[in-house]
């Protein structure tokens, strides 16, 4: 099948290289023209396991094609999708003018049928608006040419995103149109062979079920954050509770670690959105409002623990973070804990010595600018001299550390663990002080 993506970040080329490995030809579509360049010229913009590869066997193969060209890319595809970033605006809401303009362009130039895919995550009622916008330009070319609109959210995680992509839990499409399920159906078969996999409904359920996927993932998190507050004020262990609750299997293990918060760029601005969109309504979530003020706390967490330790003066002290991406696997920086951790630690007069396995680049894009950073060529290297070693990401090579080395090259022994990765069991007959989120054993 022909398809093209109309936004080639996380999503878009993700989707645009899977479907061309199953067979189909795609065109991937950007305004950024750095990033096209980029991956016409072999290389991939994101850090993102297994996809270097897949981009390379498609492209030389002649399936999947990068280009700025929106006359060529709309021309190209039977199928659209729209994969353009939906950033939160002041207020919260979903800015959807990227998704509009992309829609605009296609009403502008489609000369024949289309199923356009919204793939981007998107408020309820913007399938209407997308058909609206591509209605109003073909009104304005004074043309009449059928095209349907389709809502499919996209499920990925960042650092999964590839297996996520081919072996999905499910497909969500959100159509009332017959054509459009059927190609929907076919473009999806290989992924679906084991099981149909595909969950039809209509275009606002599909819209909605993107942000209350995320908002549930979003408010287990928050919820074992708040427990494992009291948990460190009444001599549990949030790590056992965890296993304990777990183990439950209408609770699940998934989504239950406490930690230095979550970030990236989906669940802090889904949750928002979809606050924004119940206000618009005239509903109040509240159990939303608490998901997302518990989340702002707990990404101070660690610098609390840090405070508590040290004071709020922190002039002259350095501190060494491990982790830098706003979880393992990616180089995403989007909405990290680490971006609170460092600011506050810079703010109260410290410096920070860094190390992230991939994000060393992405940071110092993002916290350029910003005086009292180092970036350490190792995670070792970042240990040398500093009064504590903060671990903000749980990144698989700091999981099971030199410890004898840790203890020897930090000033004082004190590991504070944002992720509940260490024992304090171990660490306490190492010889190393260890603070973890909502853990009793705090030394
Ligand atoms: N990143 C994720 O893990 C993830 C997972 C599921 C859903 N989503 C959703 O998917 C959407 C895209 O997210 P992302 O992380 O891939 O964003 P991204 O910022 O990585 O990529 C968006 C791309 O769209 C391009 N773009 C903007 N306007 C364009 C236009 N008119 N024509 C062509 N290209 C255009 C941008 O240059 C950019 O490269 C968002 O709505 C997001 O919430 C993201």
């Amino acid at each position: 099948m022909k398809v093209t993506t109309i936004g080639t970040g996380y999503v878009g080329l993700v989707t645009g290289a899977c479907l061309a490995e199953m067979g189909n030809h795609v065109v991937c579509l950007d305004v950024n023209e750095e990033k096209i360049a980029v991956l016409r010229a072999g290389g991939i913009p994101i850090h993102e396991p297994g996809l270097q590869e897949i981009v390379r066997r498609n492209a030389e193969a002649g399936r999947l094609e990068f280009t700025t060209d929106a006359a060529h890319a709309v021309a190209h595809g039977t199928m659209l999708f729209i994969a353009v970033g939906t950033p939160p605006d002041e207020d919260g809401s979903a800015d959807l003018q990227y998704v509009l303009a992309a829609a605009r362009s296609v009403g502008r130039l489609m000369t024949d049928y289309k199923v356009v895919v919204d793939k981007s995550t998107v408020p309820v009622g913007t399938a209407d608006k997308v058909r609206a916008a591509i209605a109003e330009e073909l009104a304005a070319r004074g043309v009449n040419i059928d095209y349907a609109v389709v809502s499919n959210p996209e499920f990925l995680k960042e650092g999964a995103a590839v297996e996520d992509f081919m072996r999905p839990d499910r497909i969500i499409v959100g159509t009332d149109d017959e054509r459009a399920t059927l190609l929907m159906r076919a473009l999806y078969s290989p992924f679906t062979r084991n099981h149909d996999r595909l969950v039809i409904m209509d275009t606002r359920s599909a819209e909605f079920t993107k942000y209350a996927a995320n908002a549930m993932l979003a408010t287990r998190i928050s919820f074992m954050n708040e427990l494992a507050l009291l948990a460190e004020k009444i001599g549990a262990d949030i790590e056992l509770v965890r296993k304990g609750i777990g183990s439950d299997p209408r609770i699940g293990y998934h989504f239950l670690y406490a930690g230095a918060g979550y970030g990236g760029s989906c669940f802090p601005k889904d949750v928002k959105a979809l606050i924004r969109s119940a206000h618009d309504q005239g509903v109040s979530l509240r159990v939303l409002d608490a998901v997302e003020a518990a989340n702002e706390r707990q990404k101070r967490v660690l610098v609390d623990k840090v405070v508590a330790r040290f004071g709020e003066n922190l002039r002259g002290r350095r501190f060494a973070l491990w982790g830098l991406a706003f979880k393992p696997n990616t180089d995403d920086m989007r909405e990290a804990p680490s971006r609170v951790v460092i600011a506050e630690l810079l703010a109260r007069g410290a410096t920070v010595t860094v190390y992230d396995p991939v994000a060393m680049d992405e940071a110092r894009r993002v916290l350029a600018g910003m005086d009292g950073i180092t970036y350490a060529a190792s995670a070792n290297a970042a240990l040398e001299g500093a009064d504590a070693l903060l671990v903000i990401t749980e990144w698989k090579e700091f999981r099971n550390p030199d410890f004898d080395l840790i203890r020897s090259a930090l000033k004082q022994a004190l590991i504070i663990d944002g992720r509940n990765i260490y024992d304090p069991t171990l660490l306490a007959a190492l010889g190393i002080a260890y603070d973890g989120v909502g853990r009793a054993h705090a030394s």
